[in-house]
C-alpha cells in the first residue's frame, strides 16, 4: 500500500527518492509523486507508474529536501489531484501521508468554516491544511504537530515541510509505521527501512504519538506531549529486495518455483542434527497452553486453518479467526491460550490492530512472519521468521507453502513428531513433478476456463483449506469469481449454481474423504459441470486431470498448491492481465 521515502541533504535527493520508490512499488499503488523545496515548493505527480512520474519530473533538479509517495486509493480517487504530495491552501505546507484519519470529516468542516477550500478529496490534504491552519496561528512547528495530533483520530504516518524552513523535514506517526535512516551528513526516512539500506544500517523507528524532525546534521524525536525523547539508533540487516526476476517473466511464476528451496530452507533453519530447532522457553509456554489461538489475514489466513490442524493432531485446541473479524470481537477459548499470528509482511494493519488487543490481555503470543524487522516481528512476544527471500509478487505463493511447513515442524515439535521432516521432503518430489512435467496441462486448462464468469473448487479436510487458497487466488489474479466448497456442503445450497459446462476443480488426496468427494463429483456431472479431477495415484481414476504420487495427504497445501498457482498464473496470463500486480490488491494491506 502507500509508500513514504523523504531526504534531507543527501547528494543526489532525486536519485534516493525514486529509488526508494521503486524499491516500495512492491506494497502497491496506483499513483505517485514527489515535492521538493527550490525557490518554493515544487511538486509533480500523476496517477500511473514511477517510471511516468520520473518522465514528468525536470532532468535537473537541485534540492536539499524531497519527499516522494506511491498512493493505493481509499479516501478518494486514484485521480491526479487526489495524489500525494499534498500543499496546504495557502501553500505553507507540503505532505505525504499514510494511514487513515478516522475524524477528517470532522476537521474538515472546522476547516470549511474557517474558509478553507479543498481540491481533492483526500483525509490527507484535510491533514495538510490542519497543520497549516496551527502554523499560522502559532508560527511554531513544534506546537503545531502537537495541537495536531491531539485533534487527529486514526493511523498515520506523516512527512512534511513549510515553505520557510527549508532544511527540515518533519514527522509524526501512530499505528502506521515511519523509519528515520541516520546517515553522515544527510538524513532519510521511509515508511519501512527497505528504501534506505543502500545508505545506511542504522534506524530510529517512531513509537505511536511520536514525532520529531531531521536536518541533514540531527534528527529529534519527542512525545505527544512535546517533551524530547532518545531513542537509541538500532542496526538492521535488511535483506536488499530483489529486482532481478532470474530469467522469469513475472515475479509470481519465480516465486512458485522457489517453493523447493523456501521449503529446505525451514527444514534447515528449524531443524537440525535430528532435533527442532524452536525457542525452548516458546515450547514450553505452547506446550502449557490450553488452547491455540490462530489470527491472520487473507493467504495467511488459510495457512491458520491447516496449522490448527497440524495443532489438533498433537492433543491442542485451537481456534482460527480472521483478524478484521476478531479484533471487533475478540474471544479467548480456555485459560491459558496462545496466539500464533501469521502475516507474510508482517506489517498488515489488521493483524497489528489485533496485536495490541493482545498485549491489553497480556496473552502470550507468536508471530510467523516472512519480514524480519516488520512491526510485528518487533512488537510479538516471540517471532519465527519464514526466511523465505521477499515475495514481490502480489499475489502469496511461496510463503503460504513457507507458513504451512512451519507451523507442521512447530506443532510436531510440541511432540518431537520427526516424521514430519521426512514428509516435508518427500513432497518436495510432487512439487518437483508438477513442475518439470504439468505446467503444459495446467496451461491447457487455463485456456479452457480463461473466458468463465465463474468456478468452484472442491475439497474435504485439508483439500478444502487447499481449495479455499486456490480460490482466492484465482479471483485474485484473472478476476474470475469463484469458490471453494466443501464437498458435503455442496447439497446444502451451492449446487443450486451448477449449471451446464461450469467449471468445477476438484482435490482429492485424502483417504478418508475419496470416496464421499467421488459422489460429489458425480452430483455436479450429473448436472452438466466440466470437472477437472486432481488426485494422487492410490486414490485416482482414469478420467482424472492430473495425478500425483503419493505424498502424506495432511502435507497438500505444501505438494499440490503449485498446481492452483500455476493455474492462476496462466489464466492472468492468457487473459493479459498485470499478474504481479492485479487491480485493487496491495502486497502489504496497512490499512483497516
Ligand atoms: O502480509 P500478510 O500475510 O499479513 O497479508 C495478508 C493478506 O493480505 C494476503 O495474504 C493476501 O490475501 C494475498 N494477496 C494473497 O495472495
Amino acid at each position: 500500500m502507500c509508500g513514504i521515502v523523504g531526504a534531507v541533504g543527501f547528494i543526489s535527493p532525486k536519485e534516493y527518492v525514486f529509488k526508494g520508490l521503486k524499491m516500495l512499488d512492491y506494497r502497491g499503488y496506483d499513483s505517485a509523486g514527489i515535492a521538493y523545496f527550490h525557490s518554493g515548493i515544487k511538486i509533480y505527480k500523476d496517477v500511473g507508474s514511477v517510471e511516468h512520474l520520473l518522465e514528468i519530473v525536470p532532468e535537473d533538479i537541485s534540492a536539499d529536501i524531497m519527499i516522494g509517495h506511491t498512493r493505493w486509493a481509499t479516501h478518494g480517487a486514484p485521480t491526479k489531484l487526489n495524489t500525494h504530495p499534498h500543499l496546504s491552501f495557502n501553500q505553507r505546507i507540503c505532505l505525504v501521508h499514510n494511514g487513515v484519519i478516522d475524524n477528517y470529516k470532522e476537521i474538515k468542516k472546522f476547516l470549511l468554516d474557517k474558509h478553507y477550500s479543498f481540491y481533492g478529496e483526500t483525509d490527507s490534504e484535510v491533514i495538510a491544511n490542519l497543520l497549516e491552519y496551527y502554523y499560522l496561528e502559532n508560527n511554531d512547528v513544534i506546537e503545531t504537530i502537537k495541537k495536531a495530533m491531539s485533534i487527529i483520530k486514526g493511523s498515520y504516518a506523516i512527512t512534511f515541510f513549510t515553505d520557510d524552513i527549508k532544511d527540515t523535514l518533519f514527522v509524526l506517526k501512530n499505528a502506521s509505521p515511519l523509519v528515520i535512516g541516520l546517515g553522515k551528513g544527510f538524513n532519510l526516512v521511509a515508511s519501512d527501512a527497505s528504501p534506505m539500506i543502500e545508505q545506511t544500517d542504522e534506524f530510529i523507528e517512531l513509537d505511536d504519538l511520536e514525532f520529531g524532525y531531521i536536518t541533514k546534521k540531527e534528527v529529534k524525536i519527542f512525545n505527544k506531549n512535546g517533551d524530547e525523547i532518545k531513542k537509541e539508533p538500532i542496526h538492521k540487516d535488511i535483506e536488499l529486495i530483489s529486482h532481478d526476476l532470474k530469467g522469469y517473466p513475472h515475479y509470481m511464476i519465480k516465486e512458485i518455483e522457489e517453493i523447493p528451496q523456501t521449503v529446505n530452507r525451514i527444514i534447515s533453519n528449524y531443524f537440525q542434527k535430528g532435533k527442532y530447532q524452536f525457542d525452548p522457553e516458546l515450547i514450553k509456554d505452547l506446550q502449557e497452553s490450553d488452547h491455540i489461538i490462530f489470527i491472520a489475514c487473507g493467504t495467511s489466513y488459510h495457512a491458520g486453518l491447516v496449522g490448527g490442524r497440524y495443532f489438533e493432531k498433537y492433543d491442542k485446541s485451537a481456534s482460527r479467526f480472521i483478524a478484521s473479524e476478531w479484533a471487533f470481537h475478540p474471544t479467548y477459548p480456555g485459560q491459558k491460550p496462545f496466539i500464533i499470528m501469521i502475516s507474510q509482511s508482517g506489517e498488515t494493519a489488521d493483524l497489528i490492530h489485533c496485536l495490541k488487543i493482545i498485549k491489553k490481555h497480556n496473552l502470550k503470543n507468536l508471530i510467523i512472519t516472512n519480514t524480519g524487522g516488520s512491526t510485528l516481528d518487533r512488537n510479538c512476544m516471540y517471532s519465527l521468521l519464514l526466511h523465505s527471500g521477499v515475495e514481490v509478487s502480489v499475489a502469496s505463493t511461496k510463503a503460504y507453502v513457507a507458513q504451512v511447513t512451519l507451523l507442521a515442524m512447530l506443532a510436531a515439535s510440541l511432540d518431537k513428531d520427526i516424521k514430519v521432516v521426512d514428509d516435508l521432503r518427500q513432497s518436495l518430489d510432487v512439487v518437483y513433478d508438477i513442475r518439470d512435467h504439468y505446467k503444459p496441462l495446467i496451461m491447457k486448462v487455463g485456456e479452457e476456463i480463461k473466458d468463465k464468469k465463474s468456478l468452484f473448487f472442491l475439497g474435504r479436510s485439508f483439500d478444502y483449506f487447499l481449495s479455499l487458497e486456490a480460490s482466492l487466488k484465482l479471483k485474485e489474479i484473472s478476476y474470475i469469481h469463484s469458490e471453494a466448497i466443501p464437498g458435503g456442503e455442496l447439497k446444502h445450497g451451492p449446487i443450486a449454481l451448477i449449471e451446464k459446462g461450469i467449471p468445477v476443480i476438484v482435490f482429492i488426496t485424502d483417504p478418508d474423504t475419496a470416496s464421499s468427494m467421488r459422489g460429489n463429483i458425480e452430483e455436479v456431472k450429473t448436472r452438466g459441470a466440466r470437472v477437472y479431477t486432481i488426485a494422487t495415484k492410490s486414490l485416482s481414476r482414469p478420467e482424472d486431470t492430473i495425478v500425483v504420487e503419493d505424498y502424506a495427504y495432511y502435507l497438500s497445501s505444501v505438494a499440490i498448491s503449485s498446481i492452483a498457482f500455476y493455474l492462476a498464473y496462466y489464466v492472468a496470463l492468457a487473459k493479459g492481465l498485470n499478474v504481479d500486480k492485479p487491480r485493487n490488491l496491495a502486497k502489504s494491506v496497512t490499512v483497516e
